[in-house]
């Protein structure tokens, strides 16, 4: 009885927003037809225009860091790159406005095809393809260790079948980066915890389901008024969804600001996440020359305020994907090589080079009593103590996530084991080479245990085990010491075949 009242309660409530929400728009006056004033696009641009735009030039730290693979700068093939980038006379809706009618965009390929005068494709490439057959966790008995910690049907690394998983693992076959003309940025119409939608007066851009939020797909309708000081000739769009969270800074919003990076023109501000790890990881692309200081335009989540550029550059993975069952397409191997890359080597294949630098067995200890602190910490450091014999040359680190995310990437570049409950110091594993050994502790009540870092490191080429543990997901949580023992000997043993 009381459920009912609550859900009536509640459908009151939702058709009152609905409603204000309707009579805030259609309160506004249509948007006038811009478009009578605009001169036609020109499909070729003339001899004393192509002279005065530079022609395309990939950046310098692409090739430092050994990237160039990871794109293929369609618009400078396809000899767009100047015909994009000419010039409309156009300016924004001077006063906040509805459209009549519009498009929601989730194929960008073909929508660019037909119309060539809304904007163009910048980048379209096949994304890295999986090792096959795809790598699974490893545990002491995997089965077992999905049971027990109740994510045998929730995990597809621990329910469907390696070629299975190949499929899935991302279930998306491309990236694509685009280039969308008089262009706003949506400031969270949906949820204000994702905004970065692009939306123009023809049409609304969904060309990824990147939230499960119903909303999702909706057209937008109303064209704001933009600030003069928030308009711009270019503009990259890399915010997300929730902006400074570090579990999706880090492997969502970071790859599609260094993708932005690479493709779009160096003469484009970039919108970026503002606090927490955003501001951190912009310190470090500044000191590794892959974005200026001057370029950076940090988006302020608490004013809010709507972007308006003459092109907006934005990028995702190809094709949007509808069905729920196959709808993965974060952490594949592309956007973590190119994470790992761009931030974390000094250019190539750094896995040989340093693998002597690699002595270090890192333990990721979360707060005492916290969140999935883990109970045995002091048992794991003096049995792992035991196990680090001089010969192996490994020193036995504590990490805390203090100082700044610059000291956290130099010392996962030196991990050669990392073992830590699951939680954001598990993120550093992208910063770790490939062929290093993570050991994740799960827990078994409460929110689900996630199955985003196991994709990440695996997808890393690292040696992933999942370590049995006890406990809710708001608490401490116990190790299963039988458990860790068995995995942390049985890396010991492997480390010492490798290096005999
Ligand atoms: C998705 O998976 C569920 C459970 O495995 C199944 O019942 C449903 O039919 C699937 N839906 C689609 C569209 O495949
Ligand atoms: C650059 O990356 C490619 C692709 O991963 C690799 O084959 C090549 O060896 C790397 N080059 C250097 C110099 O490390």
């Amino acid at each position: 009885m009381r459920n009912k009242l609550y859900i009536s309660r509640i459908a009151i409530i939702l058709c009152f927003i609905i409603l204000v929400t309707w009579l805030f728009i259609f309160r506004l006056p249509i948007c006038q037809n811009q478009s009578a004033f605009k001169p036609h696009f020109p499909p070729r641009p003339s001899g004393s225009q192509v002279a005065s735009i530079e022609s395309w030039q990939m950046p310098d730290w692409v090739q430092r860091y050994n990237l160039t693979h990871l794109f293929d700068w369609t618009w400078d093939k396809n000899d767009d790159f100047v015909r994009c980038r000419v010039s409309t006379v156009y300016s924004p809706q001077p006063i906040a406005c509805r459209i009549q009618s519009t498009t929601v965009v989730n194929d960008v390929l073909s929508y660019f095809d037909i119309h060539s005068d809304k904007g163009c494709i910048v980048d379209n490439v096949a994304r890295l393809p999986n090792f096959t057959p795809h790598p699974l966790p490893r545990a002491r008995s995997l089965s077992n260790t999905c049971s027990s910690l109740n994510i045998d049907h929730k995990w597809t690394l621990c329910k469907q079948s390696q070629s299975e998983l190949d499929q899935r693992l991302p279930a998306t076959t491309r990236f694509v980066t685009i280039a969308v003309f008089n262009a706003y940025i949506d400031t969270g119409y949906c949820h204000s915890q994702l905004p970065g939608t692009i939306f123009t007066e023809h049409a609304t851009f969904h060309f990824q389901s990147w939230t499960n939020n119903l909303c999702y797909n909706d057209p937008i309708f109303y064209i704001p008024r933009v600030h003069p000081e928030h308009q711009y000739t270019e503009l990259i769009d890399s915010i997300g969804v929730y902006l400074q969270a570090p579990g999706h800074f880090v492997p969502e919003q970071l790859p599609r600001l260094l993708r932005l990076l690479a493709t779009a023109p160096k003469t484009a501000k970039v919108l970026v996440a503002k606090g927490g790890i955003a501001d951190s990881l912009l310190d470090v692309l500044v000191e590794r020359g892959i974005v200026t200081r001057d370029r950076i335009i940090p988006y302020d989540n608490n004013n809010r305020p709507y972007y308006f550029a003459k092109i907006v550059y934005r990028s995702e993975s190809w094709p949007y994907l509808t069905d729920k069952n196959n709808s993965h397409h974060l952490y594949d191997r592309t956007d973590m090589q190119l994470v790992h890359r761009a931030l974390a080597t000094d250019g190539g294949d750094d896995d040989q080079q340093s693998k002597n630098k690699r002595n270090l067995v890192i333990l990721i200890k979360r707060k005492d009593g916290g969140t999935r602190s883990i109970v045995e910490h002091l048992d794991m450091v003096a049995f792992i103590n035991s196990r680090l014999k001089k010969s192996l040359g490994l020193h036995l680190e504590i990490f805390e996530a203090e100082g700044h995310v610059r000291d956290h990437i130099a010392l996962f570049r030196r991990a050669r084991i990392i073992v830590g409950p699951h939680g954001a110091g598990m993120l550093n594993v992208v910063w770790s080479s490939a062929g290093t050994y993570v050991v994740e502790i799960g827990y078994n009540k409460g929110m689900t245990f996630p199955q985003m870092y196991a994709e990440m490191s695996l997808h890393l080429e690292q040696h992933y085990w999942i370590c049995k543990g006890y406990g809710n997901y708001d608490g401490p949580i116990h190790v299963d010491m039988d458990d860790f023992i068995y995995i942390f000997n049985e890396i010991i043993h492997e480390i010492e075949v490798e290096t005999r």
